[in-house]
């Protein structure tokens, strides 16, 4: 086995090779962020065509009093999936936290954006815990008895379907505890030809930050698939209120992937992403379905994208 080789991470391997040996032509999007991925999805925050980074920067730069009002000071802010944690100084400032805690996977990214943050914040205690948030995560041991807030910008919550999502929110709900807080963005159903164009933009860089996906099943499976033969398809599916994203074969292709060959039909979709939008009232049910109850929420002008403060209590109501 050769350094490539050793170094492909095997679940990878298994989804890829689930989607064209069993045919389901799926592959889950949190393969889209390798180096290369994320660096394209930074790029993709600065479009034009892509306004919910811009929207839901604009309004944590503009509620820091109400937030301050609703949260309080001195809570322990749980950031989850922290990223390049671009948006938290925001936060931070509004509601001088006791501490901050980012929870993100990639411990390279994570220590990097902690010690960032911490010349910005230097009295402020960080404690970064390198997880998988899609589970329960062991918080440190010094924000124990700390009041919590959670924090999960970015209408993440949108890439999953409706049951992970309400999965996210019960381990979310386990990991900060009762009486903790939650501020969550939303992206909003809206005119469709608006997220048509977020999602393929002008650019094309929503195209390179898909095809990239095939480059990378190239690089570390020991692919040769014809990328210049796909091309990135953004469509509305209203039953779902998604946006899906799918790489379509332009011509008949042959290819193979670590040894094995597969053939595609001209028009053959993998179906590669979801963004789902939301009403309020959908965005509402699916927190309370996850043990939240909402408190408070700020939109934008347009009503284009929405932060809900929620909280987790015990029942209050009949069951
Ligand atoms: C990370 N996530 C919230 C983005 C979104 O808008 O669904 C991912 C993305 N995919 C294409 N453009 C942006």
């Amino acid at each position: 086995m050769d350094m490539t080789t050793s170094r492909v991470d095997d679940s990878f391997r298994k989804d890829v090779r689930r989607c064209f040996e069993k045919q389901t032509f799926a592959i889950p999007a949190r393969w889209l962020y390798d180096r290369r991925g994320s660096e394209l999805f930074e790029d993709i925050t600065e479009l034009p065509e892509y306004y919910p980074t811009r929207t839901e920067t604009e309004l944590l730069k503009a509620n820091g009093p109400a937030f301050a009002a609703f949260v309080g000071q001195d809570r322990a802010v749980i950031e989850f999936g922290s990223g390049s944690s671009t948006k938290t100084p925001h936060l931070l400032k509004a509601i001088e936290p006791a501490a901050y805690v980012p929870i993100d996977i990639s411990g390279e990214f994570l220590e990097h954006s902690a010690s960032l943050l911490q010349e910005e914040f230097p009295e402020l205690p960080i404690y970064a815990v390198e997880a998988d948030f899609m589970k329960r995560v062991a918080l440190p041991e010094a924000v124990a008895d700390m009041p919590k807030l959670g924090f999960f910008p970015g209408s993440t919550i949108g890439n999953m379907i409706a049951r992970t999502s309400v999965d996210l929110l019960r381990f979310m709900r386990e990991t900060l505890g009762e009486g903790a807080q939650l501020l969550i963005g939303f992206d909003r159903i809206k005119d469709v030809q608006t997220l048509i164009d977020a999602y393929d933009d002008s650019a094309g860089v929503t195209a390179q930050f898909s095809l990239n996906l095939l480059h990378r099943i190239n690089r570390e499976l020991d692919g040769n698939i014809p990328v210049e033969q796909f091309r990135h398809k953004a469509v509305w599916n209203d039953l779902y209120a998604r946006i899906e994203i799918y790489l379509e074969a332009q011509a008949d292709v042959d290819f193979s992937i670590a040894g094995d060959d597969y053939s595609l039909r001209k028009e053959q979709k993998i179906h590669i992403e979801n963004s789902h939008k939301y009403g309020l009232r959908d965005a509402r049910l699916m927190l309370r379905a996850g043990g939240w109850t909402p408190l408070q929420e700020w939109s934008d002008e347009k009503d284009y994208f929405t932060l809900m403060l929620v909280e987790a209590h015990p029942l209050k109501h009949a069951p």
